[in-house]
């Protein structure tokens, strides 16, 4: 598949086919996403993949703990956000509320759903050694990136799972994790369901001038 095509139909799929994913796609998966870029090629990403049985009770105890930490997905931000950031948050809640469950609240389907990676039959966990400074974690979210295109490109849906992060010690002792790694971020990773209501939505983007500034 072209790379810029890739790039413009990607989003994030948050219903999957019951439909696993061959060893054979996912080694496929990891040998493109691993071609990221990284500071003195140091490659600081590790990729814990989770499927079948474990991915089912990974997935029953995030739920588990999300309820009774009661975490719920947030902006991840110091202090209030200004306006314009809200407004994007806002959008993205228009854009999803028609294909949400009947009955089920936008916050609860995001919660409850990205603890159980929206269903997906595999799931990643990207960890990095505490050695490194928050700097690296740049380096990790341009995998991210190279993994979501790469997901698209081989067929398959993707949705990144930042709030698996507030379980970082459930994980890691769940899937024998060394202590001294830090859970940055989570995956879900399956062939998306093409006739699910909550897969048809496509988030906006703001205008470039909202993001670009030029100096000549
Ligand atoms: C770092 C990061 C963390 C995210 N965490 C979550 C999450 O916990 N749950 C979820 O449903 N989506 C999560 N997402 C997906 C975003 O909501 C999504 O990328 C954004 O709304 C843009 O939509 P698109 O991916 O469909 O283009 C995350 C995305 C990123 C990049």
């Amino acid at each position: 598949m072209d790379l810029l095509k890739a790039m413009e139909e990607r989003r994030s799929s948050r219903a999957f086919l019951d439909k696993p994913v061959d060893r054979e796609t996912l080694e496929k998966l990891f040998r493109l996403a691993t071609q990221a870029p990284s500071a003195i090629n140091l490659q600081p990403w590790e990729i814990t993949v989770v499927s079948g049985e474990e991915k089912n009770r990974l997935s029953r105890l995030l739920v588990k703990r999300m309820k009774e930490m009661n975490v719920s997905c947030g902006p991840g931000a110091n202090r209030p956000l200004p306006e314009y950031y809200v407004e994007r948050e806002r959008g993205l809640l228009n854009v999803m509320l028609p294909g949400l469950p009947e009955n089920v609240s936008f916050q609860d389907f995001i919660n409850e759903g990205s603890c159980n990676f929206y269903g997906a039959p595999s799931a990643i966990i990207i960890t990095i050694d505490e050695v490194f400074s928050s700097i690296r974690l740049t380096d990790i979210g341009i995998v991210v990136g190279y993994l979501v295109l790469a997901a698209h490109g081989l067929g398959l849906g993707s949705c990144p799972i930042g709030l698996i992060t507030a379980f970082d010690d459930d994980i890691k002792e769940e899937l024998s994790i060394a202590e001294e790694k830090q859970v940055v971020i989570g995956m879900a990773i399956g062939y998306r369901d093409p006739d699910a209501p909550i897969n048809k939505p496509r988030s906006e983007r703001v205008s470039l001038e909202d993001v670009v500034k030029w100096r000549d």
